[in-house]
């Protein structure tokens, strides 16, 4: 199965909660799933799933070339794995190579069904890396003109790169001015595979630190994001069947 970036261009529109909430939704459907926050300088798994790093081997670490896979792989739940990101300062004075970043997802898919990657925003080297480290793009965008330029920039760097997009979520959906569903699908050529609620919970669900999918299970924005992991899945599913001209 394959490994997923993640990813939008402009920051804040909500590529973390969704990876994170993704990763558990995907778990809860029974997949083997591991997450790696490649937000080098932005780490917020940890936050968001709970997980208190302590002294932990970090995917800094594992980039510096002072840790292995095994020592920066941490379970979260039976169905769960997560590459943390360091939350402090000094590991990014450390020199990182990015390049390691591909050899790391490669070991996690042999070992999972599907591994996600939380990319940072903006287009900078870190932005290109885990790009490059993954086989297919999902596009995060809200549904207003200065995040879809920046899904449209995502689009053609994965595309540079020969990533498939996977395709489009709209966050922080529900409100009047919002561009239609459609119009998006029409300008970015890509399917919108869910749209999840601007959904105050959310918050919530950061304040206590669980998961939202976990904490408030049947609120607007789990609802979205639960409805994603079937449509993700969905989509790999198929593809499997047709290379094995199933
Ligand atoms: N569906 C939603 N409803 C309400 N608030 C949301 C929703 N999705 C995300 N948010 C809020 O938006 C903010 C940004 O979310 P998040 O950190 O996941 O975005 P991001 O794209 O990862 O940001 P960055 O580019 O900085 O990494 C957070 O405060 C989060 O609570
Ligand atoms: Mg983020």
């Amino acid at each position: 199965m394959p490994c997923i970036s993640v990813a939008s261009g402009k920051g804040g529109v909500g590529k973390s909660i969704i990876c994170a909430n993704l990763g558990v939704a995907l778990s809860e459907l029974g997949y083997s799933v591991a997450l790696v926050d490649a937000d080098i300088e932005g780490a917020t798994l940890g936050l968001l799933l709970g997980y208190n790093l302590e002294d932990d081997a970090t995917l800094h670490d594992y980039l510096s070339g002072n840790a292995t896979e095994e020592e920066v792989l941490k379970s979260v739940s039976p169905m769960l794995n997560v590459v943390f990101g360091s939350v402090q300062l000094t590991a990014l004075m450390k020199e990182l190579n990015l390049e390691r970043l591909e050899r790391l997802t490669s070991w996690l898919k042999e070992r999972h069904d599907l591994v996600l990657i939380d990319t940072p925003p903006g287009f900078e080297e870190d932005t290109f890396a885990a790009i490059k480290a993954s086989d297919a793009v999902i596009i995060i965008l809200n549904p207003d003109i200065l995040s879809v330029t920046g899904a449209l920039k995502v689009r053609i760097v994965a595309k540079r790169e020969g990533k498939r997009i996977l395709g489009v979520v709209v966050n922080k959906a529900g409100h009047e001015y919002d561009i239609p569903t459609e119009e998006l699908e029409a300008f970015l050529e890509e399917e919108v595979l869910a749209v999840i609620k601007d959904d105050p919970l959310v918050r919530n669900s950061l304040l206590e630190g669980i998961p939202l999918v976990s904490s408030y299970p049947d609120s607007p924005a789990s609802r979205g994001i639960k409805e994603l992991a079937k449509r993700v899945m969905e989509k790999l599913t198929q593809d499997k069947s047709q290379v094995s001209g199933a």
